[in-house]
């Protein structure tokens, strides 16, 4: 029976049917034969890097699901699930972020892409909730409305490079949950930036601004990242944390990190694998009214922590992160 394929109806198929005696075989696959013709079929690739990632996803997919004898239902109920997360993805909201953090992936891409040189800040997630918007606040301003509610804090320090020299000018973003653990973009009333703020570090490298102690929350777990947390018989929790981004071009690699309250009761077990122990902070109480206002608060008493900042430049990141990978290489 001839071929009711009309290739001239599809002009994008041109060259690769020029080709077509060069494509593989793939009828009559096997379980053991399934892996290697998907590589062949997927050889006319011009972009080597989506090749090989695209290779080697599908080795790792096809070895799980041979080892672990996936049935059919346990695979449609994974497209379903992740029919359902991506269902539940909005301008505000990005489950499949949530789902790789929850599996360590954003916690594991970002290690391997941030690693720690000659005693620069340890760099750690991003997170979901990073908008890019911000208001620009002067030296000593604050992020967070005036009296609102949650505990005052004043965060001081330096940006120094791995020589301990001062980087001036650099530009220091910060933003945290408010005092009921939700970020800004989680009301349905939001409309600008709130406990989001951003400045620079002065002359002598040194920084100063005014926040609130954050607190512990919860990912967001209405969806179906939260359904496969209680499945898991995990907790939806992460310590309080103060997110920072630090950058500093074009000599110096931007730093994004996180500063922990210590004592939290979800450091040891952060729902997303954030914390890193270098990263987590003593606040000091500070009770004198005297003080409070000297600094901007209206009245004491108020938290204050005192953290420096070390960036690497390009080119150290640049070493250490070959380094890394040539060590994890010798590993696999
Ligand atoms: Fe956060």
């Amino acid at each position: 029976m001839s071929s009711s394929f009309d290739p001239s109806k599809y002009p994008e198929l041109k060259n690769l049917l020029c080709s077509i005696d060069k494509i593989p075989d793939v009828s009559d696959i096997r379980p053991e034969t399934v892996t290697e013709k998907v590589i062949e079929c997927n050889s006319n690739c011009p972009d080597p890097r989506l090749k090989t990632l695209l290779d080697n996803l599908t080795i790792h997919l096809h070895d799980f699901i041979r080892e672990n004898n996936v049935t059919t239902e346990e695979w449609m109920a994974t497209v379903h699930y992740l029919t359902d997360v991506g269902k539940k993805c909005t301008g505000s909201r990005q489950e499949f972020v949530l789902l790789s953090d929850i599996f360590g992936i954003a916690a594991l891409v970002n290690s391997i892409n941030n690693p720690s040189v000659n005693g620069s800040t340890v760099a750690t997630l991003l997170g979901p909730f990073y908008t890019g918007e911000f208001h620009d606040i002067e030296e000593g301003g604050t992020i967070a409305p005036a009296e609102g509610p949650g505990e005052p804090l004043l965060v001081t320090g330096r940006i120094l490079n791995t020589s301990g020299e001062p980087i001036p000018n650099a530009a220091i973003e910060t933003w945290e949950a408010d005092a009921e653990g939700l970020y800004d973009v989680q009301y349905s009333t939001y409309s600008e930036p709130d406990h989001r703020g951003r400045f620079r570090s002065n002359d002598k490298g040194e920084y100063s601004f005014r926040c609130i102690v954050p607190i512990a929350y919860a990912i967001p777990d209405d969806g179906p990242v939260g359904d496969l947390l209680i499945k898991l018989g995990r907790h939806p929790y992460r310590p309080a944390h103060l997110h920072m981004k630090i950058e500093a071009p074009p000599v110096y690699e931007t730093l994004v990190t996180a500063l922990y309250p210590r004592g939290d009761l979800f450091s040891k077990s952060d729902a997303v694998f954030g914390v890193k122990t270098p990263l987590i902070v003593d606040f000091e109480l500070i009770e004198s009214d005297e003080e409070a206002k000297a600094k901007g608060f209206k009245k004491g008493p108020f938290r204050r922590l005192d953290y420096d900042f070390t960036l690497a430049t390009k080119e150290e990141s640049a070493q250490a992160k070959e380094k890394l990978r040539k060590s994890m290489a010798k590993k696999a």
